[in-house]
């Protein structure tokens, strides 16, 4: 039911691309804390982590189960991400804890 409601505002919307429908949407658009978190193991740590064989890739299916490692490695052990131009911002870092906290 909410699909079907997404879609018809999403068709509204492209039809009248300046419609008030179309900013209400993009005003309410909220993310949660997982979908913020894979943010971020996508673009500074999977960047990585697809180019080389045998490396975990990080998608919003597998994530939650590899959260204790992911813990382990960025905020135990401090090896992840590898390379100096790699690390994580304070923020970033903040973001990845408050999704681990919801688990
Ligand atoms: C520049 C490359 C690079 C980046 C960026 C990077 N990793 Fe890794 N990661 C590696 C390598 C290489 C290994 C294999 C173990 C080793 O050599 O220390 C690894 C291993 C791991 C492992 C252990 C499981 C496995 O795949 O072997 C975890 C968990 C992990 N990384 C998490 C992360 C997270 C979370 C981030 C982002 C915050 C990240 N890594 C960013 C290169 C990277």
């Amino acid at each position: 039911m909410k699909l079907i409601l997404l879609i018809t505002l999403g068709i509204i919307s492209s039809l009248f691309p300046f419609s008030s429908v179309k900013t209400t949407i993009s005003v309410n658009q909220t993310y949660t804390e997982k979908e913020v978190a894979f943010n971020i193991l996508k673009t500074k740590c999977n960047s990585c982590h697809t180019k080389k064989k045998n490396r975990i890739k990080f998608t919003l299916g597998n994530m939650n189960s590899l959260a204790p490692e992911i813990e382990s490695q960025v905020f135990i052990k401090k090896k992840m991400p590898k390379g100096r131009k790699n690390q994580l911002t304070q923020l970033e870092e903040d973001k990845l804890r408050n999704w681990i906290r919801t688990l």
